[in-house]
């Protein structure tokens, strides 16, 4: 199994939405995909995949939680075990065994490939998934304005000192082209990184575009070009 963490230090970049999207793309390359909700304080990732309004059970013994099902897709969060209500002011130690518990306990049955949806910053999490696990690929996340390329800098030199295998870098949320128009590296992210693989450009999306893609495949999958980074 591949595991691949999607990562930026800015918030709001896109971290979760592409991690949907790349898993929706690689099931229908018939691989089989999980998804691991690696952000504890602000997991998003049910919410975006419906949960709270499908009748699910959650079946929870003492060594396997059974992850979400989202039409195949497996899906593990520390909302399948905590009230998703009340914030989570918890401790690095108490954070860090939340997340080995949900990569080590989950039943992920076989899979080809495990995506991490990781939280901003470059904290606990960060060091939690790539010193106390064995995910050793990344996929960089970043936009085009000066504040996220400014924090992609500092997650792609954690991402060296950690000696992580940085796969490429996607930029998301482009103003240099729209849906159905070619797409391109804007040009600071083009320059700026340039020692890094561009993996894939996605425009500026409507929110009812951004949730139609999660449901099938759109418009939107023909920008990513997944032998780029599996
Ligand atoms: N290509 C896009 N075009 C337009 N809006 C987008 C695009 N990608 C993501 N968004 C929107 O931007 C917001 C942030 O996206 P998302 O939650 O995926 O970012 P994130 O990096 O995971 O955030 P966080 O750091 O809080 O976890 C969401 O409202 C999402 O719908
Ligand atoms: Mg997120």
């Amino acid at each position: 199994m591949k595991k691949i963490a999607i990562c930026s230090a800015k918030g709001g970049v896109g971290k979760t939405t592409i991690t949907i999207l790349l898993a929706r793309l690689l099931q229908e390359n018939n691989y089989k995909v999980g998804i691991l909700d690696a952000d504890i304080y602000g997991p998003n990732i049910l919410q975006i995949t419906d949960f709270n309004k499908r009748n699910t059970r959650i079946k929870k013994n003492d060594t396997q939680l059974a992850p979400f099902n989202f039409n195949g897709l497996k899906i593990s969060s520390i909302e399948l075990l905590t009230n998703s209500k009340y914030p989570r002011i918890w401790r690095g130690p108490l954070l860090a065994r939340s997340v080995k518990y949900l990569m080590n306990n989950t039943d992920w049955g076989r899979l080809d490939y495990l995506l991490i949806d990781m939280p901003p910053g470059t904290g606990d999490a960060y060091l939690t998934i790539f010193k106390d696990t064995d995910v050793d690929n990344a996929l960089v996340v970043t936009k085009a304005d000066i504040f996220s390329i400014q924090d992609t800098k500092k997650t792609l030199e954690l991402l060296k000192e950690l000696k992580i295998q940085i796969l490429g870098i996607a930029e998301n949320m482009s103003e240099s082209f729209a849906l159905g128009q070619p797409g391109v590296p804007s040009k600071e992210i083009k320059n700026i990184f340039s020692e890094h693989k561009i993996c894939f450009s996605l425009p500026n999306l409507g929110q009812k575009q951004i949730f139609k893609s999660f449901e099938a495949s759109t418009e939107v999958y023909n920008y990513i070009n997944l032998d780029q980074f599996i």
